[in-house]
């Protein structure tokens, strides 16, 4: 299949490791050419790096409004012209139950994990709409259609892109552009080994222990692999998913039990 994303500008958040890297790597290899982002510039660079084929990178935590605003003007003259596929991931707020959540960490989590996201893809839509071509993706989780225990703000939060997403998808599906999210189940990225390590350490069991149990709870066997993941979003860019919009992709080896 030719994705026809040879030359296509994409920026990827949260993309110097995991899923975001996956992405970033599947779109370069596409001939995407591919800006992207995450906290440490040190780590971003080295991701840029690997995936070459002219990728570059920038720091940019999405906690910080006035960070995706310079992310955003650096990437178009970096990429040599507005933003055409915009990956919108953002690192995983911290586990832990629904009761008791200060106030402050639920305003900073929606801040990071909504807002500013949000924000930078109203910076990019002029560019998408004027041209008849754009790609909005956000990554989320199974968590939004089944939550996950333990993980309250994930849960809580990511919902709302969701709706967003779905409002947005369509104001401007006649202009070419669509917008999707993304929901891995568990996809084998450090986040989910740092996952399992707090559950084991809170429940009093081996990580190998609530690994298996993990895999066990997976009908496919096995976690997913991150280019697994990166491949749904690369078809999604491409000219083979012009037509899917406002739709929850779930990439989970069946992990999700409702249709
Ligand atoms: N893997 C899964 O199966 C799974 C399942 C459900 C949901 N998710 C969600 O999907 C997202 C990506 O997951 P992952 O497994 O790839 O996570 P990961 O392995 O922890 O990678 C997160 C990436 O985001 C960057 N990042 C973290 N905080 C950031 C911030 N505030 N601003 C900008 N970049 C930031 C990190 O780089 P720096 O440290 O350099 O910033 C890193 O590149 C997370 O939100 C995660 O919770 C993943």
């Amino acid at each position: 299949m030719d994705t026809k994303l040879t030359g296509k500008r994409a920026l990827v958040l949260g993309a110097s490791r995991g899923l975001g890297y996956a992405i970033a790597a599947g779109l370069a290899a596409e001939g995407a050419k591919v800006a992207l982002a995450s906290r440490s510039a040190e780590r971003a660079a080295e991701a840029a790096g690997t995936i070459g084929n002219g990728a570059v990178s920038f720091a940019c935590d999405t906690a910080k409004s006035a960070d995706v605003d310079a992310l955003h003007a650096a990437a178009v003259d970096a990429l040599g012209g507005p933003v055409e596929i915009l990956v919108l991931n953002s690192g995983g707020p911290p586990p832990g139950a629904a009761q008791g959540v200060a106030s402050d960490q639920w305003r900073a989590s929606f801040e990071s994990m909504f807002v500013n996201l949000v924000r930078l893809a109203d910076l990019a839509l002029p560019g998408m709409i004027e041209s008849g071509f754009g790609r909005i993706m956000t990554v989320v989780s199974s968590g939004v259609v089944q939550p996950i225990s333990n993980l309250a703000i994930s849960n809580a939060i990511r919902p709302a892109l969701i709706g967003w997403g779905k409002t947005l998808s369509a104001e401007v599906a006649k202009h070419g552009v669509t917008v999707n999210a993304i929901a891995p189940g568990r996809i084998a990225t450090d986040r989910i080994a740092e996952l399992d390590a707090a559950n084991a350490k809170r429940t009093g069991r081996t990580p190998e222990e609530v690994h298996e149990a993990s895999k066990a709870s997976i009908p496919a066997g096995r976690l997913g692999k991150p280019e697994e993941f990166g491949a749904a979003a690369v078809f999604l860019a491409s000219e083979g998913g012009a037509y899917i919009t406002g739709s929850v992709i779930r990439v989970d080896g069946g992990q999700i039990l409702s249709v």
